[in-house]
């Protein structure tokens, strides 16, 4: 097996550029009022961030020697969602925050109703991008993509999970809870991205269930290092604020099992993620190189 940093680095820096020219290009501003609306969108969503969701589509994806440029589509169409629920996030009526990928929130960039609409505009692109004959020759494929990450971004998925981390100051969560929470706020997104790759490569039942239950675990040990990180780690290395959970009262594995017990949760969780690749060979390693990088990562 080639160790997990050498075939990492190079994925995330070449998936990196790919995405930053594919949204230079489909969001050239216009020379007209809508001009402001365009630079936030833009602001959002080039030049930052770990692309690890455009990863994971592309690495999914290559199981099934998918053509890297419907890959690329559906993993822009990710990121499009990723980022708008990104910018809302960051609002003041959410988490309100003033830093994110190193760089002013789009609301403090710009303002608070330029930064809803540019979210607004990026879940709206999702969809678009997805829509076009470019993503898959097969109409139902795209039509599958399309309900798969309404259903994923929606009240079932990554909205309902933000809607549960809202409520977290006043409702009590168990373990079971804040697993549900987590799986909704962070995994449903990060299983489309595995689904993806699955629709766009024809996997067969057995493939799309061990992929399946990759993205659950990687799903849940990447938001508990997400929580690892509000705790121990640094703004400058983050890129946004952190110590904000527990001042906010948010629910989190690390708030209910302390630090210790949720960072070797979410080892034994990438183990597991790890373990549900076996059928695959060594064409899964950027799978399981991504897994590692998801709790060991100091960003
Ligand atoms: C942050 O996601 C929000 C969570 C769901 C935890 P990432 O840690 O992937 O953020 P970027 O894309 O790298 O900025
Ligand atoms: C947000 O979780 C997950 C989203 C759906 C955007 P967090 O609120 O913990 O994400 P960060 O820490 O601000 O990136
Ligand atoms: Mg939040
Ligand atoms: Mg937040
Ligand atoms: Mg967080």
């Amino acid at each position: 097996m080639v160790p997990a940093p050498l075939i990492l680095k190079p994925a995330l820096d070449a998936i990196g550029k790919a995405i930053d020219q594919r949204f230079d290009r489909l969001l050239a501003v216009p020379d007209d009022s809508r001009a402001r609306l365009y630079d936030a969108m833009r602001h959002a969503v080039i030049g930052g961030g770990k692309r690890m969701r455009p990863l994971l589509v592309v690495a999914a994806g290559d199981l099934f020697a998918v053509p890297r440029e419907r890959s690329l589509r559906a993993a822009l169409a990710i990121e499009c969602i990723h980022c708008y629920s990104l910018i809302h996030d960051d609002l003041p009526c959410m988490d309100d925050d003033d830093l994110r990928r190193g760089k002013p929130t789009v609301h403090i960039a710009f303002d608070e109703a330029t930064a809803v609409l540019a979210g607004d505009c990026l879940h709206d692109l999702a969809f678009e991008i997805l829509a076009d004959a470019a993503t898959h020759d097969d109409p139902h494929a795209r039509l599958e993509l399309i309900t798969m990450l309404a259903v994923q971004s929606g009240p079932a998925g990554m909205a309902g999970g933000q809607m549960m981390d809202l409520v977290a100051g006043e409702v009590t969560y168990d373990l079971a809870g804040i697993t549900r929470l987590q799986q909704l706020k962070t995994g449903a997104l990060i299983q489309w991205c595995l689904e993806a790759g699955a629709i766009l490569g024809r996997a067969d039942d057995a493939q799309k269930k061990s992929l399946l239950g990759y993205a659950r675990d990687l799903g849940l040990a990447f938001q508990i290092a997400d929580d690892l990180l509000d705790v121990e780690g640094t703004s400058a290395k983050t890129g946004k604020a952190v110590q904000k959970d527990a001042a906010a009262g948010k629910a989190t594995f690390v708030s209910l099992m302390g630090l210790e017990r949720a960072r070797s949760q979410a080892d034994a969780l990438i183990g597991q993620a790890i373990g549900h690749l076996a059928s695959f060979g060594p064409e899964a390693d950027l799978l399981r190189a991504i897994a590692r990088f998801a709790v060991d990562r100091d960003r």
